[in-house]
């Protein structure tokens, strides 16, 4: 079974399809984590063509010891530095191959990004799009950075989320909107246990309808 969790930043996507991982037994990717390894690995090149030729390189030769520093991958700035190498085509392309082989992995797995449901798996069993409101998602990764002992400027932090929904939004090699057959689903007013029990439902009462039960 593969399940596509969609979402924007802070939408608590990555929660959930970990959540959702541990609940069917399945390996899970953070395709998230690979655009921000990218984007780390060039934050200090400004922007121009030397920027784009030295992002798709990193891409191209991605492993494992460039997602080793999660901390700083997982920043706030880590997302930043993600959204800007993630509006290049090559970058895309070049990360596309791992992702797909990731989710035909025997029995399936769950993947979260932005274009799971609608560009690396559009065949995927089950399709989630979660939403959540911006100042909801702001305070969760607010709390989520204090509890590594951050100190957090709540308003840089939401602006940070907005610049990075704006680029996002603009991308035009991205598939970042929700796909047809995707479930929507909104956490702005479930906490974590509740959005994985909605997530859970979704999932088991599509395999049902697919089973014909
Ligand atoms: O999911 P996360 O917030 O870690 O993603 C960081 C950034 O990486 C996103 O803002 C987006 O620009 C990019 N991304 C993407 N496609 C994905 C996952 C992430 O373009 N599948």
């Amino acid at each position: 079974m593969i399940i596509a969790v969609d979402g924007p930043a802070a939408s608590g996507k990555g929660t959930l399809a970990e959540g959702l991982a541990r609940h069917y037994g399945l390996p899970h990717l953070d395709t998230g984590l690979l655009y921000r390894a990218v984007g780390w690995a060039v934050r200090e090149v400004p922007e121009g063509p030397d920027f784009e030729a030295r992002a798709i390189a990193v891409a191209q030769g991605l492993d494992a010891a460039h997602l080793r520093n999660l901390d700083e991958l997982t920043s706030a700035e880590g997302g930043v530095f993600a959204s800007r190498v993630a509006v290049i085509g090559a970058v895309r392309q070049a990360m596309r191959q791992y992702q797909r082989e990731f989710a035909a992995r025997p029995g399936g797995a769950v993947l979260d990004g932005r274009d799971i449901g609608t560009v690396i798996c559009p065949q995927a069993d089950v399709k989630l799009f979660i939403t959540c409101d911006s100042k909801v998602r702001m305070e969760r990764r607010a709390r989520q950075l204090e509890n590594r002992g951050l100190t957090v400027d709540r308003y840089a932090l939401y602006h940070q989320i907005e610049e990075r929904d704006a680029r996002d939004r603009a991308n035009p090699h991205g598939g970042f909107y929700k796909a047809d057959d995707a479930h929507l689903l909104d956490t702005t007013l479930l906490d974590i246990e509740a959005s994985l029990r909605a997530a859970i439902a979704i999932v088991d009462g599509t395999m049902a309808h697919k089973a014909g039960l």
